[in-house]
């Protein structure tokens, strides 16, 4: 297994696997009552460029529930010293560090200069811990069999949907992205995606289409951070892509809602969708602890 956590693509379909039954079984010892410290006397550092609810407390929580601990650093990667000095500084006080970006390449960096693991909680291109907690969510409300499934994305062919491209080319999970012409993503991943998926791998531009027979109707923020200068722009753009309950009733009748938080109620969902019955976002976010711990867990040498 690669030494860190950057993108869902450089693990196998077997290595996600072992994320995602690990973080079943993290879940199930917590709610037992059943300790695990796997990472006791260990230090994760976390890089924040970006605001964050979510990442920040889970890893904090979740190195804590392992027996570890975590060091908070708010910082701008590149500015004060170089991305190579901060590497090569962190690696000799801390086991791992967990970093949120704007530029990709400064993660790649980081990973590449650190003898210890790297693990990306979002850059502007990926978030891979993201996905791995949308696979558990999915798999708890679903069942385990993936390949069956179809994963409607709608909206910006953002950091999010590219992770969740990423995951659908190591294990097979049927993803369409619906969104405005223009937003499809990085084209170097949606190439590469394309040959390497074994399910079905669709873009469109038409809701109805787009939407028919999905098991899950998933959306995003229409402008990510970093992008809030064009906001006004997008929300006239994306504004046909609203998931409302007309957007729903094109999918299976028991679709779930996922969303990966934070929301914007009345722009890219209604608050009728998003706290309607199906709605799974808060299993969503929940699971972030779990899939993260799972992931540390492996990386950090808590389990083989
Ligand atoms: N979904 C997610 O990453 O949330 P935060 O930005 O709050 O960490
Ligand atoms: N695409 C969003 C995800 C937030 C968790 C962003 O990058 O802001």
């Amino acid at each position: 297994m690669v030494k860190d956590f950057i993108s869902l693509a450089d693990f196998t379909a077997d290595e996600l696997m072992h994320f995602l039954n690990l973080a079943d079984e993290l879940k199930a010892q917590k709610k037992a009552g059943i300790p695990h410290p796997l990472l006791n006397g260990k230090t994760l550092a976390l890089i924040f460029e970006k605001p964050s609810l979510r990442t920040r407390l889970t890893f904090q929580v979740g190195m804590y529930q392992l027996g570890g601990t975590t060091q908070l650093i708010d910082t701008r990667l590149g500015e004060r010293e170089s991305v190579a000095d901060v590497a090569r500084n962190l690696e000799r006080w801390v086991d791992g560090i967990m970093a949120r970006t704007f530029a990709h390449k400064h993660v790649i960096e980081l990973a590449e200069k650190a003898s210890i693991p790297v693990i990306n909680a979002l850059t502007d291109k990926l978030h891979p811990c993201q996905i791995l907690a949308d696979v558990q969510t999915l798999r708890e409300h679903k069942g385990k069999d993936l390949s069956s499934l179809k994963v409607a994305f709608v909206g910006d062919g953002n950091n999010v949907f590219h992770s969740w491209a990423n995951f659908v080319s190591r294990l097979p999970l049927n993803l369409t992205l619906v969104c405005p012409e223009g937003y499809e993503g990085d084209p170097e991943i949606i190439e590469r995606v394309r040959k390497e998926t074994r399910a079905e791998f669709v873009i469109t531009q038409d809701p109805e289409a787009g939407l028919k027979d999905a098991d899950a109707v998933y959306t995003d923020v229409w402008a990510s951070m970093g992008q809030e200068d064009e906001a006004a722009e997008r929300a006239k753009i994306f504004a046909p892509y609203q998931v409302n309950s007309t957007l729903m009733g094109w999918a299976k009748k028991d679709a779930l809602f996922m969303h990966c938080l934070p929301a914007h109620r009345g722009a890219e969902v209604t608050s009728e969708i998003i706290d309607g019955p199906n709605s799974v976002c808060f299993d969503q976010a929940e699971n972030r602890l779990h899939a993260q711990k799972a992931v540390l867990a492996t990386l950090m040498g808590g389990v083989s």
